[in-house]
């Protein structure tokens, strides 16, 4: 193995991961970006990319002669294996868009090594790998699918130690190649065709959303019967056909992939003839989510639903999609907040991750007490668990209100009730959380 090279097209939060993983596991990497800018910051061992393990991981790398990093596509001329970790954004239409796959594969056609292998981790429709091989014209070059399944902040981590290595592949010695770049990692591999393989990842992104949208609705109706969304998650997660994970109410399922995947599958659903209604109301679910923590914090700030917030102050915890991650793309956050101001409101927010305001208007504070300053209400949209430490009373003090609405269920209420405050979290009925 010593002397094979495996190329990473791509250093993105995916691609770098795989090639510092890669590296790790004993390979010799060159992973290979268009932007210079980027790459001379990687060569310094400097990442910009918040994954928790990654530098030192690209330090060890650099540091061992194991991974190098160029803007020269001609880079990856000597690789065996290339893993392509383009970005596929979602497109004004919802599918992914495949432009810079597009782009560049025809450009690899010239560098490619005879007989490499072509081992897409991007995640791309079902169809794209045999696409790929079409426009790449090269009979001797095996196009695999090998998607990735890295959380955002767990990425490393779920890299080394992965639920399952997919590998979708025509020809079996191709497939061989791709699962001997995971030397020693503990996971079972499945090997399947290429068209299962890239649907795999579509049908788990969006399964996931669809249990989100479900748990959310089962928050909301538990409010409405007195029932606590705590015990009743609890007891499903128990039944082991079901589950713990992602379980936990929120504004909504956000972040640069759950969205952008479950719009995609129903596009590839509509395509193929299939009315996708599940995959329809999991996304319509999800927008009435947002709504739905927009009108508990009119209620906590005007006593009613709807009406307008012109006026108030409201204080806002958090922004980011999920907690552990500076990622702001598809927060539900931000949709709430531009939701607060355009109804009127003054939005003064802190996020432990984000030092500069993201939307225009949101006046942003270093220190999260300062939130609470003259707040008709307060909001908690993500998750950091830093949040249920904070200077409750000192808060009481500073506001105009009494609500928090903790959207994340990350408060004790107990806490806030003892700082004198109200805590209306989601799925919890009220008369645990109100004032005595
Ligand atoms: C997701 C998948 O979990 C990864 O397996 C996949 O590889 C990745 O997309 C991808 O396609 O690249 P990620 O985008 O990092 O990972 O985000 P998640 O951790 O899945 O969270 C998605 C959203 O669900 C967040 O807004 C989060 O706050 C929300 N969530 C999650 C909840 O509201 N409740 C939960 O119990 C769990």
């Amino acid at each position: 193995m010593a002397d094979r090279v495996v190329g990473v097209l791509g250093a993105g939060y995916v691609g770098l991961t795989t090639a510092a993983c890669l590296a790790h596991l004993g390979h010799r990497v060159v992973c290979v970006d268009s932007c210079g800018s980027k790459v001379a910051d990687l060569r310094r061992s400097r990442t910009l990319i918040g994954e928790p393990g990654l530098d030192s991981l690209v330090r060890e790398g650099l540091a061992g002669g194991r991974l190098w990093f160029s803007t020269d596509l001609g880079a990856l001329a000597p690789a065996g294996e290339i893993v392509l970790c383009l970005p596929t954004p979602m497109a004004e239409d919802g599918t992914a868009d495949l432009g810079t796959v597009d782009e560049v594969v025809p450009a690899l056609a010239g560098i490619a090594a005879d007989c490499a292998v072509l081992a897409v981790k991007s995640t791309v429709p079902v169809g794209t790998s045999a696409r790929i091989a079409r426009r790449l014209d090269r009979a001797d070059v095996a196009v695999v699918s090998n998607p990735e399944f890295l959380r955002e902040g767990h990425a490393v981590d779920d890299f080394l130690r992965p639920d399952r290595i997919v590998i979708g592949a025509v020809d079996p010695a191709a497939a061989d190649r791709v699962a001997a770049l995971y030397p020693g990692v503990p996971a079972p591999v499945v090997r399947t065709d290429p068209a299962s393989a890239e649907l795999a990842k579509y049908a788990s992104n969006a399964y996931l959303a669809m249990r989100l949208s479900y748990v959310n609705t089962l928050a909301e109706l538990c409010e409405r019967v007195g029932a606590d969304i705590g015990p009743v998650a609890g007891i499903m997660g128990l039944d082991s056909r079901i589950g713990t994970a992602f379980l936990e109410p929120g504004p909504g399922w956000g972040g640069s992939c759950l969205p952008k995947d479950t719009s995609a599958l129903v596009h590839t659903a509509t395509t193929a003839g299939l009315r996708s209604d599940l995959l329809r109301a999991t996304i319509t679910a999800n927008v009435e989510q947002r709504n739905r923590i927009v009108r508990k914090v009119r209620t906590a700030a005007i006593g009613h639903p709807a009406g307008s917030l012109a006026g108030t102050r409201i204080g806002v915890l958090g922004l980011t999609f999920k907690a552990g991650t500076d990622d702001l793309r598809d927060s539900p956050a931000l949709a709430v907040v531009a939701e607060l101001a355009d109804g009127g409101a003054t939005v003064t927010a802190h996020d432990p991750a984000v030092p500069d305001p993201p939307v225009p208007g949101v006046h942003l504070v270093d220190d999260p007490v300062l939130v609470a300053k003259d707040a008709n209400a307060i909001v908690v949209l993500t998750e950091w668990p830093q949040f249920r430490a904070l200077d409750w009373a000192g808060m009481a003090e500073l506001a105009h209100g009494d609500v928090v609405v903790d959207a994340r269920n990350v408060l004790d209420p107990d806490d806030l009730r003892a700082a004198g405050l109200t805590c209306r979290g989601l799925g919890r009925p009220v008369a645990r959380e109100a004032v005595p």
